[in-house]
């Protein structure tokens, strides 16, 4: 989809981070954004922020792991805009669970699924057929991550499978908009290539209550200083890709129709290779990586 100017995107976790950069930059572009965000206050904040721009920015409180919220944001998109033309599927969390997988709770894993998965599922059911039912050109771009789709990270189970989900979804979503021969396109997103300094190293302070934790953490969540530390201690210097950089990515992806909007990097590639000769030699995988995060 080349023309940006005067089409609609809505955006989900929206109010920081990737999403906010991804609407301010559509925005920017002449597109009329909805943002869309579970956090009213940032999400509010946001808004303002851009509308005092003149940018043209909606938002909508929107929890993406229930399919009538999503559907809500469909419709009061179509009513404000009369139309959707660029879906960016973002709202994502870490569900902060520690230690080996088969101790974490259930709950770590029901909320990762509700959000990173259902809620990339909600979006397409809840959007896709009014984009393709329009025959007006769409795109609909799925937020994956390097940590699950390309290399798993395996202190982090939770997000690196809802995380390799997002990468099939999207592939099969792809591949049946074409046989459909729809002018909507799919685009799976790899934010960086470095990590971000966003809110994902907080995403507990969206936990619903009714899965919440069932006993404490033996640990703090990690802040991105822990992160960071453990990083070097194991011999990787961290770096840091900055929002903006992730918006232009998208905005070249979606206008050249890209299926894998994936920054280049010799470290992914090094991975996306390790990954492929391992299955490919049916050796067993050594390449997993040791940061736990
Ligand atoms: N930060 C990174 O290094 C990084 C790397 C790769 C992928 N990602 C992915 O990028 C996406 C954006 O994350 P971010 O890094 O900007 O983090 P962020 O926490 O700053 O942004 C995520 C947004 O999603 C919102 N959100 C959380 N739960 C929601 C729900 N149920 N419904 C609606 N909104 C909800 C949050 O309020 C927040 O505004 C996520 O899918 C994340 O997994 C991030």
């Amino acid at each position: 989809m080349e023309e940006l100017a005067g089409r609609v995107a809505v955006v989900t976790g929206g109010a920081g981070g990737i999403g906010r950069a991804m609407g301010e930059r559509f925005a920017t572009e002449g597109m009329s954004v909805v943002l869309a965000d579970v956090e009213q206050p940032a999400l509010d904040e946001t808004v303002d922020e851009l509308r005092a721009r003149t940018l043209e920015v909606t938002g909508v409180l929107t929890d993406v792991s229930s399919y009538e919220s999503v559907t809500e944001l469909r419709d009061r998109t179509l009513e404000t805009y009369g139309g959707v033309h660029l879906l960016c599927n973002n709202a994502g969390i870490g569900a902060g669970a520690e230690g080996p997988q088969w101790e974490h709770e259930l709950n770590d894993w029901r909320w990762a699924f509700g959000v990173n998965v259902f809620g990339v599922i909600h979006g397409i059911n809840a959007f896709v057929p009014h984009m393709v039912a329009s025959g007006q050109e769409g795109h609909v771009v799925n937020t994956s991550s390097g940590n699950g789709g390309v290399s798993p990270l395996r202190g982090t189970p939770e997000y690196a499978v809802t995380k390799a989900a997002v990468v099939t979804l999207t592939e099969c979503l792809y591949a049946q908009l074409q046989d459909a021969g729809s002018v909507v396109g799919a685009s799976v997103l790899f934010p960086g290539p470095h990590m971000l300094r966003t809110g994902l190293f907080t995403s507990w302070r969206n936990r619903p209550a009714d899965l919440a934790k069932e006993r404490p953490r033996s640990t703090p969540y990690p802040t991105i200083e822990d992160i960071e530390a453990q990083m070097e201690a194991a011999g990787i210097t961290p770096e840091y890709t900055d929002p903006s950089e992730v918006a232009d990515q998208v905005v070249a992806g979606v206008r050249n129709a890209a299926f894998w909007i994936m920054a280049p990097s010799a470290t992914t590639d090094a991975q996306i290779r390790a990954r492929a000769d391992s299955m490919l030699h049916r050796s067993n995988p050594s390449y997993l990586r040791g940061v736990p995060g």
